[in-house]
C-alpha cells in the first residue's frame, strides 16, 4: 500500500507522515530530504545549477541511502546538513532542474517498492505514484506554517524571526507551484486537509481512519 502526502513546505507533512507511518507500521520516505542532499552535495562542490552536464555526473556519483530516518550521502550522515538555511535557500531552484527530478522519482519509486510505505513531498499524488492508494494533500495559512517553522528553530537553538521565515515560506510556496516540472498542485482524488486549527493527533487520526476505510 502506498500513501501520498502532499503539500506545501511547513503544512506538517513530515511529523504527520512520520507518526501515521509508526502507528501502521508503514515504511516513511521523505522526499524533500533527497532534493536537499542533492542541494548540499552542488552547493559544497560549488557546481553552477546551468551546467546540466556537470549535475549529470554529479547525479551519478550520487549515493543517497536512508537509514531509520537518517540520510546518507556517499556514506556520510548528512541529517543535520541538510537543514541548514543554505540548503534551503537553495533548494527549490534544484527541484526545479528536470534530470534531477527524473532521478529522485526513479529512485522514490525503488525505495518503495514492494514495501508499506508513507512519501511526503510535492509531487507524490501527482507523479511519482499517481496510483497511490491513499492521496492527502495538507494545507495550512502561511502564517500558521511560519510559526510551526519558528517554533522548531527555536527548539533546535537556532535564532530567527517570523517575518524572515514568513517571506521564506512564500517564496518557496511560490516556486514549488509555478515551476515547469512536477509543480506543487493537489491530485484530483486527493483528500484537502487544512491544519491550520488542528492538533498533530487529530491530523494522524483522520488519516488512519481514511486508510481503514480503504482497507
Ligand atoms: O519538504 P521540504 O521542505 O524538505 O522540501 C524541500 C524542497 O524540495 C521544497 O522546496 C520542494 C522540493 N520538493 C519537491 O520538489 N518534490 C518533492 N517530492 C519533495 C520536495
Amino acid at each position: 500500500m502506498i500513501i501520498a502526502i502532499d503539500g506545501p513546505a511547513g503544512s506538517g507533512k513530515s511529523t504527520i507522515a512520520k507518526l501515521v507511518a509508526l502507528e501502521l507500521g508503514f515504511e516513511y520516505l521523505d522526499t524533500g530530504a533527497m532534493y536537499r542532499m542533492v542541494t548540499l552535495r552542488l552547493v559544497n562542490k560549488k557546481i553552477s545549477l546551468e551546467d546540466i552536464r556537470s549535475i549529470e555526473k554529479e547525479l551519478k556519483n550520487m549515493k543517497i541511502d536512508i537509514l531509520n530516518n537518517r540520510f546518507f550521502l556517499n556514506n556520510v550522515d548528512v541529517t543535520d546538513e541538510i537543514r541548514t538555511p543554505i540548503v534551503s535557500e537553495n533548494v527549490s531552484k534544484v527541484a526545479k532542474i528536470k534530470e534531477i527530478r527524473y532521478k529522485m522519482v526513479e529512485l522514490q519509486r525503488e525505495i518503495s517498492k514492494s514495501k508499506n510505505t508513507i512519501l511526503d513531498g510535492r509531487d507524490i499524488g501527482t507523479v511519482v505514484f499517481p496510483n497511490a492508494d491513499l492521496k492527502v494533500f495538507l494545507v495550512a495559512s502561511s502564517e500558521e506554517r511560519a510559526n510551526r517553522r519558528v517554533k522548531e528553530f527555536l527548539s533546535k537553538g537556532i535564532d530567527t524571526d517570523f517575518q524572515t521565515v514568513l517571506a521564506e515560506i512564500i517564496k518557496r510556496d511560490e516556486m514549488d507551484s509555478t515551476r515547469k516540472e512536477s509543480p506543487l498542485i493537489q491530485a484530483e482524488d486527493a483528500v484537502l486537509i487544512d491544519t491550520s486549527f488542528m492538533t498533530i493527533e487529530e491530523v494522524s487520526r483522520e488519516i488512519i481512519n481514511l486508510v481503514n476505510k480503504r482497507i
